[in-house]
């Protein structure tokens, strides 16, 4: 046969126009809450150890004031007065910014992400996640509050017979005690303490995801380390307040 075959006609592919894609935001959500993570265990281990000094009050005024002196005098000569305490405060307020930092970038991405879509109906055991913000900020205004109340000694938060620490003594004791015997104080410490324990539990808990962690047993292990340590958190800071209240330290 003479005839020519005709070539097919292979269809060229067309240009395809990229995909519209948003830039990736930065900082990442994954380096935010790797921050969040890293800072929140910084601050859970802050609270135990503080705690744990706080629970000094029950062996008496001169242990628990030497122990305060202690603190302003660590490290001394190497450093000067209140050196090794400036170091503790310096990287504690820098944790403290890139924490609420990374979080209120995460809550605003989150709400962004949600639109108007909200979760409905209350489930009892995620509120210590749901109140996370909320927690968050009653603790930041507390610090606030304490520092002045307890550190500073600044009127009218701050008992009116505060006297502050110097290079030879320290009063922490009387302080603490005279700032608890206001039943207003007492009970806005022992409130914030529950507030602590919530806003710890869930935190110590998403530390196992935030680092990754997927094994069943281990994440069930734990969860329990989690409830214990705000537990123990908790209860040791409110046994203060509500002993200097009932009078079994003064
Ligand atoms: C019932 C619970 C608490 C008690 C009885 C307590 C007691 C005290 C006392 C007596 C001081 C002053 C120490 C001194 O000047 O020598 C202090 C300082 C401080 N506390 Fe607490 N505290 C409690 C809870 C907390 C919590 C939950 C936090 C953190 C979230 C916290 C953070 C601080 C900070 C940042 C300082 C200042 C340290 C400094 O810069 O000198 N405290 N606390």
């Amino acid at each position: 046969m003479g005839s020519t075959a005709q070539p097919l006609a292979v269809p060229q592919p067309r240009a395809i126009a990229p995909l519209p894609t948003r830039r990736a935001p930065r900082p990442s959500n994954v380096t935010l809450k790797f921050t969040m993570a890293l800072t929140g265990t910084v601050f859970a281990l802050f609270v135990l150890v503080h705690m744990i000094g706080n629970l000094k009050v029950y062996t008496g005024a001169a242990n628990f004031d030497d122990y305060a002196h202690w603190l302003r005098t660590l490290a001394e000569p190497l450093l000067p007065y209140e050196g090794a305490l400036w170091i503790f405060r310096i990287v504690l307020l820098a944790g403290l910014v890139a924490h609420v930092g990374a979080s209120a970038i995460l809550v605003v991405r989150a709400r962004r992400a949600r639109g108007r879509f909200r979760r409905t109906g209350m489930n009892w055991r995620r509120l210590p996640a749901t109140l996370m913000p909320w927690t968050g900020v009653v603790l930041l205004v507390f610090i606030v509050l304490h520092i002045l109340d307890l550190t500073t000694g600044t009127r009218p938060i701050a008992p009116q017979s505060f006297e502050p620490a110097t290079e030879t003594t320290s009063h922490a004791f009387a302080n603490l005690v005279a700032s608890f015997e206001r039943w207003p104080m007492a009970l806005f410490y022992i409130v914030v303490m529950v507030m602590l324990g919530l806003h710890l539990v869930h935190g110590l808990w998403s530390l196992v995801t935030d680092f990754g962690v997927s094994g069943r047993r281990l994440r069930q292990v734990w969860a329990a380390v989690a409830l214990i340590f705000a537990a123990v958190v908790m209860l040791g800071n409110i046994t203060i307040p509500v002993a200097v209240l009932a009078g079994w330290v003064s």
